[in-house]
């Protein structure tokens, strides 16, 4: 298994991620998840991610892939994700069978790199997932294969990114499955000067804050959106979206939330969970 992949940026200046995360998709290509078909949003998401001009070095991929764990969704997955012409790297989310995709992944194509180097920059992919449980947790593996990235390239800007959140959104369904070893993972980043940004999923909805130098950073699925805010489950009403994020070579990050225009994909507003 090939752990590490390099990237050339077309500008040594600036590397340009776009996000995607929280797919969903299923076995059935007409499935939908709360009334939305996520292939059709995850799709028209694409079309615009790999449009003519539209500017990306790398594509990130934050978990939830699949909402049935069936191998046909990850082959879904696996055509449409050729669609990105540029690298495409992933990680597993609670709704995923990690084991499956770590299997079958190279198999359909796709890179299996969880250290990213481009230009000044490194990407950490971590796998968060308890399997079968839909709470996160870092173990021992993990830890230590982020510790050894970190002390190895002192050097490098990092952005590490996992599905679950490291820190509570205030949603109390939600933040009751968060990264449960939170603690002992922002002590460690605290460390390291180098850590900019952790970039997750899961939460189908934004955050943008900082805990001391380190950026936290969630983002809007590509197929439902939760409510913030809200201590029991509730959709939101804004649409499917994505993310771009620029990594400057001082260290410093930007970035924006794009979403497909209003009324498209709307989800069965009388749903109580899923
Ligand atoms: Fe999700």
């Amino acid at each position: 298994m090939m752990e590490t992949a390099n990237v050339h940026p077309n500008s040594l200046d600036v590397i340009k991620i776009v996000q995607l995360t929280d797919l969903h998709l299923f076995d059935d290509p007409n499935g939908s998840l709360l009334g939305v078909r996520t292939a059709d949003s995850f799709q028209a998401i694409l079309d615009r991610v790999t449009a003519p001009g539209y500017e990306a070095d790398i594509y990130l991929v934050t978990g939830d892939i699949s909402q049935d764990y069936s191998e046909g969704s990850y082959r879904r997955f696996a055509t449409m994700a050729h669609q990105m012409k540029k690298p495409m790297f992933w990680l597993p989310g609670n709704h995923d069978d990690g084991p499956l995709m770590y299997r079958i992944f190279p198999s359909l194509h796709l890179s299996v790199a969880r250290q990213i180097f481009c230009a000044n920059w490194q990407i950490i992919m971590l796998n968060t997932q308890v399997y079968d449980n839909p709470c996160g947790y870092l173990t021992n593996e993990q830890l230590t294969f982020l510790f050894r990235c970190l002390e190895a390239h002192r050097d490098l800007n990092t952005l590490i990114c996992m599905h679950h959140n490291a820190f509570k959104v205030h949603c109390a369904w939600l933040d009751q499955h968060d990264l449960k070893n939170s603690e002992e993972f922002v002590s460690l980043l605290q460390t390291y000067s180098n850590v900019k940004c952790v970039l997750c999923g899961h939460v189908h909805q934004e955050n943008d804050f900082f805990n001391g130098s380190v950026r936290f950073i969630s983002s809007p699925s590509t197929s439902i959106q939760f409510k913030p805010n809200s201590d029991n489950f509730g959709l939101d009403t804004c649409s499917p979206g994505w993310r771009n994020i620029q990594l400057f070579k001082d260290g410093h990050i930007e970035t924006q939330v794009f979403r497909l225009p209003v009324g498209l994909y709307t989800p069965d507003w009388v749903a109580t969970g899923y």
